[in-house]
Order: C-alpha cells, then structure tokens, then sequence
C-alpha cells in the first residue's frame, strides 16, 4: 500500500516529483492511494494549497486520478516508464493469458522474406528531401480506403493508429477539454487522454457501436472530440451498423465545434463491412493501422481527414519526428501487394470470428451473456471484476479486468480469444460461468 511510500518536498514541484518517483520506480502501484491533501500538508510541513497543486500537477499529466471520496489513486497505467514487473501481477505458472489484446503471432504475416526482398531492392537512401508519404504508399492507401467508402484524398502516415490519435487531439484541443469515447473502451486510449489532460466523457456502446443518445449527451457536455471504433471496438467487440452510422452522420452533420475521429484498427480482419462517419462534420480524420492483421511491430497507421485537419498532423509530425521512417512504409506496401499475405489474413479474421463466436455460443450454452461481434475480445459482464478476474487465474485463465477499459460502464472482464484452440472453449466457458454466476453460499446436502 501507498502508506510504505514517504512522499518528500517542501515545494508543489518538489513533491509531484517525488510522487513520479515513486511511481517510476514501482513503490507506488498503480491503484494505490495518496496521502489526502491534508494529511500530507502536515507530514511535510507546507500548506494545502501545496499539496493540492502538486496533485493537480500530477493529476493533469494524467498520472493519478482524484474519485471524489475515493482521494487520490495513481492510475492503472501511469505515463511514466515503469519497471515493467512492478505493474504485472505474478503470472501463475501454467496460466494462460488471455488478458493481452494481443493477435495471434502464428496468424501475422512473416516479415523476414519481405524484409528480404527489400534488402535487394531499397536502392540509394531517399534522404531529408524525399515527401514523407512514399506516393506509392499513398496511392495505395487511397484505394482501399476508397473501397470502404472513405473518401482519402490528403493522406498522411503515423506510427500506430494511437500516435495518429494523440496527434489529432493534440493539434485540436487544449488540457481540459472534452472527448467523448465509447465506455467500455480502448484502455491505452483512456490513459492517453489523461496523459495530455484531457477529459473523459464516457459514452455508452452497444453491439452497433457508441449510442446514438450517448453521442447526444456527451455533444451536450461540451466534447471537443469523439472517437468513434469502427469495428473490433476493444474491448466489446462492436462495430458500427449501416443504422447506426446513419442515426451518427444525422446528429453529428456540420457540428463545426468537434473534431471526429475514427479508429478502423482491424480493418482487414474485421469481417464485417465499414460504414463510415467520414465527412459528417468538418474536422474529421480516419485512422487505419496496420498493428492487428500486419504486426503490431510495423508500427504504422495510414491518417486521412480533411485538408486542415491532416495538415495539422503533417506539418506537427514535420517539426518533430519528420516522417514515418520510409523503409517500414515500402515494408507495409510490399505486405499489402503480395496475395500470400492477403489470403493470410484474410484466413486469421475467419480464424478470430470461429474463436469469438465458439466462446460466445459455449457461454450462450451455460446462460452467460457475452458480447464478442467482431475482432480479438469477448467482454463478459460479471458482477465483481476482482473476483472473476482472481478467480479464473487461479482456474488457470489470465484475463483483463474490465475496469482497465471503463469510465461508467457496468463491471466486465475481457477476454483475448486469439490464441484459444477448439479444445479451449468448453473449459474456459465453464470458469466463466463459475464466476459470472458462482453457486450459493451454504451448506450443500
Ligand atoms: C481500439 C484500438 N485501436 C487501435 C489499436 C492499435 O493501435 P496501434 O496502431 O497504436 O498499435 C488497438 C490495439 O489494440 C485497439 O484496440
């Protein structure tokens, strides 16, 4: 508990540096408590109002989270490198992990022939001078994001479908504006939007994707931004309906103040058709990576949006980091041009669907109601995360407790499905229908 940890300083920064401390160096857990205000102003001798700012220093930099009543907890995933061991529970020897949101690195394409091929064929260095899109890629991009109905004409290439993000929010909003994200949803997206001080509004997600009076209400709140998960939305597996895209473009059409933004994270593995926001409001970006059916190593997103929005991100990323390095952009090409890998991935999204849909239907079995329509994770509403989580670890399944993905949204666990065999389904399902609904207390006969 927090309480082994001496917070130190006689200054606001003083101690929001010895808080990162402790933090950084894993005295202090995520979840564990800080000193109220109060109490720490006496132990250290300086006045609240020192305290209190420090915590709001912190608080802003998205490392701990204030809950009311509830004081001050540094937060799941802190923005700050930590020793890795500090933040993972003991694995239990023989465990399965199935908390990761990881594909199945038996089902990505390899990347060493295709890394091999471009060995041979990179040529002379293209330098500082060449465009930080490769045309081809872009080109490329444009295709098939046409082909799904989004229209690309100003394409821009970011590293990973969260740094696109981070750079859209960073470009359009300011520390404590609103964005609106789907509740349960993507946990590292959470944790990004405290890491640059925004905030959260929680909007309730269904099968078809975010709620149309979810949507309304966070519009209401004052959201400077939505982020929409087109499909394999982490962690309930929605994906938007062709309804729900319509009821979305009706209410968000010429909202001149909000910037949309649309994660098509699985894209080709979905399996089921896009159907997009794109354009229903003036700023709007649509991010695709390349993480779940290429390789989560890639590190590759393609970004399209309208003129100033992908501007934005461009001309930041140009005075920064430059431009995504041009050997993983011809690397992504080549992926998307040769027909093994199309057929590959093609075969893991039907893959993912037999695996989801087997553990949906062996739970469906056993009266337990999950939801898993598209993507790598079934999301189980359980009644206690700690004690389903505990208790399937020690039946011999690691899985994610759902309040790493949650705001308001009512307890779950999620599962990863994407390394589970046939032979997984039946065992798993029954654990999980021990704990969704564990059998009476009292004496049995
Ligand atoms: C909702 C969502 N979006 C995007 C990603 C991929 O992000 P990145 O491209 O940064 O690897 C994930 C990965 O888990 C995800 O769950």
């Amino acid at each position: 508990m927090a309480a082994r940890y001496q917070i130190a300083g006689s200054s606001s920064a003083e101690i929001s540096a010895s808080v990162e401390t402790g933090i950084r160096t894993g005295a202090l857990a995520p979840g564990d408590a800080l000193p109220a205000v109060r109490a720490l102003a006496a132990a250290l001798a300086v006045s609240p109002a020192t305290v209190a700012k420090a915590y709001q220093e912190l608080r802003q930099r998205g490392l701990v989270a204030t809950a009311g009543r509830h004081g001050t907890r540094v937060r799941p995933r802190p923005p700050v490198a930590t020793r890795r061991a500090a933040l993972m529970p003991p694995p239990l020897p023989g465990a399965r992990d199935l908390s990761a949101g990881q594909p199945d690195s038996r089902l990505l394409p390899p990347l060493g022939p295709h890394l091999a091929l471009l060995a041979a064929e990179i040529g002379a260095p293209s330098g500082y001078a060449a465009t930080p899109v490769l045309p081809a890629l872009a080109a490329a991009a444009r295709d098939r994001l046409a082909a799904d109905g989004v229209p690309a004409e100003e394409i821009t290439v970011t590293g990973g479908a969260l740094d696109g993000i981070e750079r859209l929010l960073a470009a359009h909003l300011r520390p404590g504006d609103a964005v609106a994200v789907e509740d349960p949803g993507w946990a590292n997206l959470l944790d990004l939007i405290a890491a640059l001080g925004l905030r959260p509004i929680g909007v309730p997600v269904d099968d078809e994707g975010p709620s149309e009076p979810g949507v309304r209400a966070a519009l209401t709140a004052g959201a400077r931004a939505l982020v929409v998960t087109s499909r394999a939305q982490n962690p309930t597996g929605a994906a938007v309906s062709a309804e729900r895209a319509g009821a979305l473009r009706t209410l968000l059409a010429g909202r001149a103040d909000l910037l949309l933004i649309e994660d098509d994270h699985a894209a080709e593995l979905a399996g089921v058709p896009l159907h997009p926001l794109a354009g229903a409001t003036p700023a709007w970006a649509f991010v695709r990576s390349v993480s779940k059916p290429y390789g989560p190593d890639l590190r590759l997103a393609v970004l399209t949006g309208d003129e100033a929005t992908v501007a934005r991100v461009a001309g930041r990323a140009r005075v920064g980091a430059g431009w995504v390095s041009t050997v993983l952009q011809r690397l992504v090409l080549a992926l998307w041009q040769d027909p093994a890998t199309t057929d590959l991935v093609r075969r893991a999204g039907e893959s993912y669907e037999r695996r989801r849909d087997g553990l949906v239907a062996a739970l469906a079995a056993l009266g337990v109601a999950a939801h898993g329509r598209t993507g790598i994770n079934v999301w189980v509403p359980v009644p206690d995360e700690t004690l389903a989580v505990t208790a399937l670890r020690d039946a011999g399944w690691s899985v994610a407790p759902g309040a790493l993905h949650r705001i308001a949204a009512a307890p779950g666990v999620r599962i990863t499905v994407s390394s589970l065999d046939e032979a997984d389904l039946a065992p798993l399902a029954a654990a999980v229908a021990r704990v969704v609904r564990p059998a009476p207390a009292g004496f049995t006969a």
